[in-house]
């Protein structure tokens, strides 16, 4: 691997610069005010889970030698179960937060980070005020009360920080971790559970010799395209293998990368089989050679090594993106695409890279079996939606050297006309990635507090997606067009929705769009 240190890059420690947070004023929209009463604990609030997550410097043992400054998320728990909190040994990563549908959670989260932050619990449908949105910020010091009851269905989500312009840098940082919900549902179905059930956070890094994080040079071109690190790390290690038995697993991947995305496959060439997505269990399993993974979403992958001797070796893949239905010209050239879409900063020639090695090490007799039937989802229905005939519509283009959505970039208290949408209503949103010609890229467009279905997808790729069940981040490669359908059930007030590669968000590819009671 190319460690090779490229001395105009800084430790991301020592970055400064706080974008846009003095647009902090408010009044338009309602938020602010009922932050101040949402601060004290409800007395009639009376939680399953009650944690303070703090945000503190820290300092892990990555590597030998010097151990590495990072920011990390840490637990205490009030009142709960304490094996609802799992610590990542020897990582960087957060607590994995395990909870229930329907149970009530307060968080109390303390920043102690030399700068603002906030929690958005990413997946989640909570109230505005407990969303996260960069408006509610706090310096270093303060705390911020969450109390919500968990709606969502079982599944994979994950909590990262949200303050704007600085997203980036604190989730390279090392401030993530996962949110794992359960049901009744999914405890029916007597999926793969304990050592079986394994959650992996795929990320890139890259180190300077003496092991500290190195985050973008500054170079405008660098974060227009995104940071890549030249380092694989999987739940926080570099050259990460699972050891495993000659049984079946639950795979639950997050790809947690700033702007990396994958293209996964098995290395041995055995089909990918998908359980479930961003918003949880497929209704049945689906297969796939490979399947691309973008920052911000997740995937459920059933992995069975019955077959296997003691002895076998395999890995997960990140096959090179110039194969696989591409309409060459237009991906291969360009500036932006060159590097990026090879994938290439880690091996040359757009070779596949390993992301995480599986050794096949004991020998067990009981395993788990693929359930014929996962979860009940139905079928999507875009004829609910109001604006089935004239969908709303997103174009992702870049204006003056910004990535825009409508031409627009982000403003902390700003909602046009056609941000707007009803409270209960159901709509469909179409993204287009279609306008860029050579300085396009892909960009994974992520909606705050709803789950939504893909009903359409328009493009040059014509695999590696999963679009059969519930997700809240979808993946437009250049020349794409697709369509999603939302109800904006429950929640009035001002959320988020905006491009997950974390630099495109930082500088400003995020719009806030406002649910109407
Ligand atoms: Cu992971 Cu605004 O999101
Ligand atoms: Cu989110
Ligand atoms: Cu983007």
């Amino acid at each position: 691997i190319n460690r090779d240190s490229d001395h105009s890059r800084r430790h991301f420690l020592k970055l400064t610069g706080y974008g846009t947070l003095g647009m902090l004023a408010g009044g338009l929209w309602p938020g602010l005010d009922l932050l101040a009463a949402a601060q004290t604990p409800d007395t009639d609030f009376e939680p399953d889970l009650d944690i303070s997550l703090s945000a503190r410097p820290d300092e892990v043992a990555i590597f030998p030698g010097s151990s590495t400054g990072v920011w990390r998320y840490h637990a205490t728990v009030h009142k709960g179960d304490r094996a609802r909190i799992v610590e990542m040994p020897r990582s960087y990563l957060g607590p994995i937060i395990k909870v229930n549908q329907g149970e009530k959670i307060r968080i109390r989260f303390n920043n102690a980070i030399p700068e603002v932050s906030i929690v958005h619990w990413h997946g989640l449908h909570v109230p505005a005020i407990m969303d996260g949105h960069p408006r509610y910020v706090i310096p270093q010091g303060q705390s911020y009360l969450y109390e919500f009851e968990v709606k969502n269905r079982a599944g994979t989500y994950w909590y990262h920080p949200h303050p704007h312009g600085r997203t980036g840098p604190q989730v390279y940082g090392g401030l993530a971790g996962l949110f794992l919900v359960s049901d009744a549902e999914e405890q029916a179905v007597g999926l793969p559970d304990g050592e079986y059930d394994v959650p992996l956070v795929i990320q890139d890094r890259t180190f300077e010799q003496d092991n500290q994080l190195v985050y973008l040079s500054g170079n405008r071109m660098e974060r227009m395209t995104g940071f890549l690190g030249d380092m694989i790390m999987t739940n926080g290690m570099p050259d990460f293998t699972l050891p495993v038995s000659t049984g079946a697993y639950r795979l639950r991947l997050l790809n947690g990368s700033n702007s990396r995305i994958y293209k996964l496959a098995w290395e041995d060439g055995r089909p990918l089989t998908v359980i479930g997505t961003d918003g949880g269990l497929l209704e049945k399993a689906v297969q796939r050679r490979y399947v691309f993974l973008s920052p911000g979403e997740r995937l459920e992958i059933w992995a069975d090594f019955s077959d296997n001797p003691v002895g076998y070796k395999t890995s997960l893949v990140s096959l090179p993106f110039e194969t696989g239905g591409m309409d060459g010209g237009r991906m291969g050239h360009g500036m932006m695409m060159g590097g990026r879409m090879g994938q290439n900063l880690l091996l040359p020639n757009g070779a596949a890279f390993s992301v995480f090695g599986v050794n096949v090490t004991q020998p067990v007799q009981t395993t788990y079996r693929l359930p014929d039937k996962l979860s009940e989802i139905g079928p999507a229905r875009p004829r609910d939606a109001v604006n089935y005939q004239n969908p709303r519509r997103f174009y992702l283009t870049m204006r003056h050297m910004q990535w825009t959505i409508n031409g627009r970039v982000f403003q902390m208290e700003e909602v046009a006309d056609d941000e707007i949408v009803g409270l209960d209503t159901a709509e469909i949103w179409e993204f287009n990635n279609t306008g860029g010609g050579m300085m396009s890229m892909p960009h994974p467009i992520h909606l705050h507090g709803k789950q939504f279905r893909v009903i359409e997808r328009a493009g040059v790729f014509h695999d590696g997606y999963v679009d059969e069940g519930w997700k809240d981040t979808v993946l437009l490669m250049p020349g794409e067009r697709a369509r999603v359908l939302v109800n904006f059930s429950d929640y009035p007030g001002m959320f988020l929705y905006h491009c997950h590669n974390l630099e495109h968000e930082d500088m400003g590819m995020m719009r806030n769009y406002y649910v109407k009671a």
